[in-house]
């Protein structure tokens, strides 16, 4: 992410702890719910509703631009079943000068990479070996995965998302070999989707609280050893507080406040705009395209909606928390130059180069890993 996007952030969000103002730094879209995958535990497909065109996703933009978002995030269903998404992706870069991230199963990217080039960051869902993650998502998808890391991370930054289940809690360890090997980043997310979006066999696929505990430390130490792993360790100790991952939100406080509807929200494909995925027609909404994004907004509301274990908007809300910790980690993973670099300053993408400033800077904000005795340089 460049400085500027996140000095905006930074104001905005001091401004907002403040006077109480809101600005929607951090706007995820859903762009589509199309989709021709089916995975077990998602059911975003079957939704049927309106779908932006693209000149409604281009004013929702521009307006977004208008009232200072930095960031978006393009998600659905499949981005990539749009034929539009190479040119938002580019009205996004080059008009709105966003910071652009686009999820994806990876079905279509040899089709379409040279459209969406210009994503700062490619969000590939990998769920682990071949026949653990044909489970979890659905045949076919591993073999469809690794043919889209191996293009996309010559081309570009990769993140991978892992949605950890019963199938695939124990194989940890391969997903992060694998990204040492290719060179992308990784990021896990417990089972966190409401009945909206969440398929029915969700709840079966769901590891007892202990196992979501055990996997979640060794992340915590896999992290400190310094694989190229994402999600903080401010977010995993946060989750491991978590009293019930059959539960994944909350009316009480956690002592993290979220952000949701007053700095980032939600937009589904219908226009309407929520707080975050979590409550899609969970609350009542307003349609940017029937009042403008400005109202619906601020009409937006987590109503009793205090915490919750979903993984982006924990790291959104540590970094609006100030968190220095979560910003180093973030900007690390999303500047340019390094395709993958953990904070403890570990490089894997052959050529990426850290100076010796970043890297003492890394170390020194870096959770856990300086150690005041060692020799860092
Ligand atoms: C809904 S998908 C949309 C983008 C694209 N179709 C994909 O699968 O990457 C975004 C992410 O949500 C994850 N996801 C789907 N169902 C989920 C659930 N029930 N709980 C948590 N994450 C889920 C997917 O694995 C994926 O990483
Ligand atoms: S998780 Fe993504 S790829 Fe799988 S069915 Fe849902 S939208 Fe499609
Ligand atoms: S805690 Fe915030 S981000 Fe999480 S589900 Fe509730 S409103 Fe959404």
């Amino acid at each position: 992410m460049k400085y500027s996007n996140l000095i905006k952030m930074g104001l905005a969000t001091v401004k907002a702890k403040a006077t109480g103002s809101s600005t929607p730094l951090n706007v995820m879209i859903s762009a589509t719910n199309r989709c021709p995958a089916r995975c077990s535990y998602c059911n975003i497909p079957n939704r049927k509703q309106h779908e932006m065109t693209t000149e409604e996703m281009t004013a929702l933009f521009d307006e977004l631009k208008s009232l200072g978002t930095q960031r978006i995030a393009l998600w659905g269903g499949e981005p990539l079943v749009r034929d539009d998404i190479g040119y938002l992706v580019d009205y996004a870069k080059n008009k709105c000068n966003f910071f652009v991230s686009l999820d994806t199963n990876g079905y279509l990217l040899k089709s379409r990479i040279d459209e969406i080039k210009n994503v700062d960051v490619l969000v590939l869902s990998f769920d682990g070996p071949r026949e653990i993650m044909d489970k979890n998502r659905e045949p076919g998808s591993f073999d469809k995965v690794m043919e889209a890391l191996q293009l996309a991370t010559q081309k570009m930054r990769v993140f991978t998302i892992t949605v950890l289940t019963k199938e695939n809690i124990g194989h940890i360890d391969y997903i992060l070999e694998q990204a040492k090997k290719f060179g992308f980043s990784t990021s896990f997310q417990l089972l966190h989707h409401t009945k909206t979006l969440a398929s029915e066999e969700e709840s079966s696929l769901l590891p007892e609280n202990s196992e979501y505990r055990k996997a979640i430390r060794h992340l915590i130490e896999r992290k400190r050893q310094g694989y190229p792993i994402v999600s903080t360790i401010a977010y995993l100790e946060y989750i491991l507080k978590w009293p019930d991952y059959s539960q994944p939100t909350s009316t009480i406080d956690s002592g993290l406040k979220c952000w949701a509807d007053q700095l980032y929200c939600n937009v589904d494909t219908d226009g309407k705009v929520y707080p975050c995925s979590g409550l899609v027609e969970r609350v009542p909404a307003k349609s940017f395209l029937e009042v403008g994004f400005k109202e619906a907004f601020a009409f937006s509301s987590k109503g009793e909606c205090k915490a919750c274990i979903a993984s982006c908007f924990n790291e959104y809300n540590f970094m609006h928390a100030l968190n220095l910790q979560v910003i180093w980690n973030w900007l690390q993973h999303t500047r340019k130059g390094a395709r993958t670099i953990t904070d403890t300053g570990y490089v894997y993408a052959p050529g990426a180069k850290q100076s010796i400033s970043g890297h003492l800077a890394s170390r020194l904000l870096c959770d856990d890993v300086f150690h005041p005795s060692e020799n860092i340089l």
